[in-house]
């Protein structure tokens, strides 16, 4: 007999042990087929895969990770990448720059370095670690309780702010002030988050008032950055820095854009398909990942991590500037040691459900989901791909109308907070 997984899923959900066939010991525990010798390896774990990646679940507030989402049922997982340690190096991959640059940096001889700040989501869990890392290496973040303040500053051309502080760095026998001008959320007036042209209009702005002053612009993202670099800053050779290394601010490191951070998409994108494909065929669940599977396919175990108690993989991230960009320009290529086609005898075609929250995203329509696209064939799994409008949960919720068709689903919420609007409408 047929034991399906719609089946398992609508039991767990009623909280019943039946079919017939099935006794569960809890939802999230081990089933066992009563009386069935036909069930074969791959329906040994029942609850469907719900990978939630991109966006962690978590309070845009407080920053604390939503475990009840994450534990949604045994198959769920979250898949990104490690912000602490990727802020981190954006930040000391600027001041790396103004030490080696110092000099010639300060246009207008004041003695003050100063750097404007493009942020994308003040309630997302990356954004904030990328402009706690930045303000960290630099010395101009202001510790509360522990962490280092990730709120805008608006405009601080005086100084004045007390959610930042002048910094002082000593080159080459020269004191130099770093201050952080300006910093903004790049929101648009519909209120999507991370927004490329909100970015460009504002760095204008303030060239227009204090553009002697900005020595250095540096964003959260490269759409936001590029935006920038082509509305002023790269006219104005001043150097920017972005996080993501899509493919065009990786060329327009060969036109001046300063550097960006790869967040190693080709082991997110693939860890996102990779983790159903392994719940789904009910593998370790490892396999293809940090051990080899039988195709070869492996990923290095210096490429990610795995955080136990947050069901969380993480990607590492990798510095990119002048010195390495070359190896970078294609930011869809595929991972090197895990790009063979799995067998479809023991892992058959399976059907899943995948958005991405803004149809807009420069990374992720530009590079993370041309990657999926391609491993989506290598792992013989057939993607439904659905774009939200970046603004309103339910221009993607909307369009999971019936989860009883996917066999997974792999979810990139609008806002951190909204877990649970996906996980309700899975039962
Ligand atoms: C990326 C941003 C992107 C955001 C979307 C981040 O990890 O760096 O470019 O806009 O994810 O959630």
């Amino acid at each position: 007999m047929d034991l399906t997984r719609r089946n398992f899923v609508k039991v767990c959900g009623l909280g019943l042990a039946g079919a017939g066939t099935v006794a569960l010991v809890g939802c999230g525990g081990e089933e066992q087929p009563a009386d069935d010798t036909t069930q074969n390896e791959g329906d040994a774990s029942t609850a469907k895969p719900v990978i939630f990646y991109n966006r962690q679940p978590s309070n845009s507030t407080t920053g604390e990770l939503d475990m009840e989402t994450l534990n949604y049922n045994e198959n769920t997982y979250y898949v990104g990448f490690d912000a602490t340690q990727g802020g981190d190096l954006q930040g000391t991959m600027v001041l790396d720059y103004i030490k080696a640059h110092a000099a010639e940096l300060d246009r207008n001889g004041d003695g003050v370095i100063g750097y404007v700040l493009a942020i994308g989501d003040i309630g997302h869990n990356d954004s904030i670690a990328r402009t706690r890392g930045v303000r960290r290496a630099l010395g101009t973040g202001v510790e509360q309780d522990g962490n280092i303040l990730s709120d805008p500053v608006g405009v601080n051309t005086d100084g004045s702010s007390a959610t930042v502080q002048d910094a002082t760095l000593d080159v080459d026998g020269t004191t130099y002030t770093i201050r952080e001008l300006a910093s903004q959320e790049m929101k648009n007036q519909t209120g999507a988050t991370w927004d490329a042209a909100t970015a460009g209009n504002t760095l204008t702005s303030w060239a227009s008032s204090f553009g002697d002053q900005i020595d250095v612009v540096v964003s959260n993202n490269d759409g936001m950055g590029m935006s920038m670099f082509n509305s002023w800053s790269g006219g104005e050779n001043v150097p920017t820095f972005g996080y993501d290394a899509n493919s065009d601010a990786v060329a327009a490191i060969a036109d001046g854009y300063a550097g960006t951070i790869s967040q190693n998409p080709a082991v997110q994108a693939y860890l996102t398909l990779r983790l159903i494909r392994n719940l789904l065929d009910g593998v370790d669940i490892d396999t293809g990942i940090g051990t080899a599977d039988e195709a070869g396919n492996v990923i290095a175990a210096e490429d990610f991590t795995y955080d136990a108690d947050h069901r969380s993989y993480y990607a590492m991230n990798l510095a990119v500037t002048a010195d390495n960009y070359e190896d970078f320009l294609d930011a869809t290529a595929v991972y090197e040691t895990a790009q063979t086609q799995l067998d479809e005898a023991s892992s058959p075609n399976k059907r899943v459900w995948l958005n991405t929250y803004n149809a807009a995203d420069n990374f992720l329509g530009s590079t993370y989901k041309p990657l999926l696209e391609k491993y989506d064939d290598l792992l013989n799994l057939t993607v439904d791909y659905v774009d939200g409008d970046g603004q309103s949960e339910s221009s993607v919720t909307n369009r999971l109308g019936n989860p009883d068709e996917y066999d997974a689903f792999a979810i990139n919420m609008i806002k951190t907070d909204n877990g649970a609007s996906y996980t309700s409408l899975l039962g």
